[in-house]
C-alpha cells in the first residue's frame, strides 16, 4: 500500500458534495464525512454503474442504475440488504491541505 496524493484540495469538499478524479488510473469521488475526507470508486461495487452520476447524502452513495445504497464510511451495502457487496474505498490523509489516498499496489 503506498500513499498518492489526489488533485483535490480539502477546502474543495463539501459534506454531501462530491469530486470525482483519477488516481494512478482509478477512477474515484472524494467527499467529506464529518469534517473528514473520504474517498471509494467511482463504478458501483453491483453492475459496474457509474456512482459519479450517484447521489451523495448522509454518509450514503445512492447508484444512479439500480437504486442500491451503500454507506461511504463502511462501504457497506445497505439497499439492497447484501453482506457480500461492498463498495470499495480508499484511506484517506491531508497533507498540507491536499488529499491523499492509500492504493495498494
Ligand atoms: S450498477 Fe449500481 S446499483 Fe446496479
Amino acid at each position: 500500500m503506498d500513499w498518492y496524493a489526489t488533485p483535490v484540495k480539502l477546502s474543495e469538499l463539501s459534506e454531501n458534495g462530491m469530486i470525482d478524479c483519477r488516481v494512478q488510473g482509478r477512477g474515484m469521488i472524494l467527499t467529506l464525512l464529518d469534517g473528514k475526507p473520504a474517498a471509494f470508486a467511482a463504478l458501483c461495487p453491483h453492475a459496474a454503474g457509474d456512482l459519479r452520476r450517484g447521489e451523495v447524502y448522509r454518509g450514503r452513495i445512492d447508484c444512479p442504475v439500480h437504486g442500491w445504497r451503500f454507506d461511504i464510511k463502511s462501504g457497506r451495502t445497505l439497499y439492497p440488504a447484501d453482506e457480500n457487496l461492498r463498495l470499495k474505498r480508499y484511506e484517506t490523509e491531508v497533507k498540507d491541505g491536499e488529499v491523499w489516498v492509500q492504493i495498494a499496489k
